[in-house]
């Protein structure tokens, strides 16, 4: 089965096609990023201008290089068992643009349409494990069920146990801020680029993790995250090293440091906000005991997480047996995952969404 995937919720315009649930066949994302990158955030009205003028361009991309041999459109079209399209959570107007081109070509093509919910999408990249395109690192294998599924991106922090494909119960998730949204913040109070999670990384390597000691929230659901305290310690860290009071305005403290400090803050901030992930996971596994523990979302990216993971799980980075996580490029907002997932909704049996009804749900929750 060929599904070909849709993902506008945020700045990206994404689609990709991918055989039964497992193989990537082609992955095309174009990204409004520059152009948000002066706000240092996604200013929406621009993200979805951006994806309206080039989703035809990233959905015609897809389908040519998922089928390089088939000559005409309709052809490749034909090749098209089910169309799958991210309708929430995210931004309203960007939702808006995928979902209507998404209905649009269920109706003129004659598909069926897979309403997906893109925070349990993230986690689905992790069951592509083949691909003939170049420069990617594939998980060797599938994950197996009973599994528990992390969610780290820069709208969601969440913990679920998934007793088989559309069985879950989350155990737990943020109480305020997600980590990537985290990450941006922190960023901007270093003036780094947007986005945060990248830069942060990058200028980590040159500092110390244990060079400031910041705070891990305690909290009540044993599984809940929080970032929210994290992110005001590390403004309140930087506004003593500046020797600057409360009130002085935030978006000038960066000058105020020198390269040093910034990448041991940076690195400080990462190895915290990522401990309290890494330990929060890992007592939901020894709780729950699955066969694997997936990860998936922007923050999933980040090496540092992995390496965390990967000493506290035992064994080198790759090759722990338990721990999933995909090439980073399938790890940020892609269409592969939500064919992925439309694929697993097919073969499962959910109902397909009616393209004459179907709307977008900017507040979707797992
Ligand atoms: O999954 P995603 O692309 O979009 C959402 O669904 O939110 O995640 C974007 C988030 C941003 O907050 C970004 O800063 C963060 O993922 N991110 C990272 C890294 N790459 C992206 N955070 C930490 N380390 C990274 N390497
Ligand atoms: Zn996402």
């Amino acid at each position: 089965m060929f599904v070909l995937g849709i993902e506008t919720s945020c700045d990206e315009t994404a689609a990709a096609v991918v055989k039964d649930g497992n193989e990537l066949l082609s992955n095309e994302v174009a990204s409004s990023m520059d152009l948000h990158s002066a706000f240092g955030g996604v200013i929406p009205e621009i993200a979805a201008r951006c994806q309206l003028e080039t989703i035809n361009h990233v959905i015609d991309q897809s389908l040519l290089g998922a089928f390089p041999n088939i000559s005409t459109p309709a052809n490749r079209w034909a090749k098209i068992d089910a169309i799958a399209v991210t309708y929430g959570a995210g931004l309203g107007g960007s939702l808006l643009v995928g979902v209507m081109t998404a209905k649009s070509i269920a109706i003129s093509q004659n598909k069926p349409l897979y309403a997906v919910n893109h925070v349990l999408g993230h986690l689905y990249a992790n069951f592509i494990t083949k691909t003939n395109l170049e420069g990617y690192h594939l998980p060797p294998k599938q994950p197996q069920f009973p599994m528990l599924g992390l969610i780290v991106s820069g709208g969601h922090s969440q913990l679920a146990y998934f007793e088989n494909h559309f069985k879950y119960q989350l155990l737990g998730q943020t109480v305020d801020d997600a980590v990537g949204e985290a990450f941006d913040k922190v960023a901007k109070i270093l003036g780094l680029p947007y986005p945060g999670g990248p830069s942060i990384a990058r200028v980590a390597k040159n500092g110390k993790s244990l060079a400031h000691k910041l705070p891990i929230s305690k909290l009540q659901g044993q599984y809940d995250f929080s970032f929210s305290g994290l992110k005001t310690a590390v403004l309140r860290l930087v506004q003593q090293l500046a020797g600057v009071p409360i009130d002085y305005p935030s978006n000038q403290l960066a000058d105020k440091l020198n390269d040093q400090h910034k990448a041991d803050i940076a690195a400080s901030f990462q190895y915290t906000a990522l401990k309290t992930i890494v330990d929060k996971t890992h007592r939901a596994y020894l709780d729950s005991n699955p066969k694997s523990v997936i990860i998936g979302g922007g923050v999933a990216a980040n090496s540092q997480l992995r390496m965390q993971l990967a000493d506290k799980f035992g064994g080198p980075v790759n090759s722990n047996k338990i721990l999933h996580y995909t090439d980073p490029k399938l790890c940020t907002d892609n269409g592969a995952m939500v064919a992925a997932l439309g694929n697993y909704m097919a073969v499962c049996g959910q109902p397909p969404a009616d393209p004459f009804k179907l709307s977008i749900a900017p507040d979707l929750v797992m």
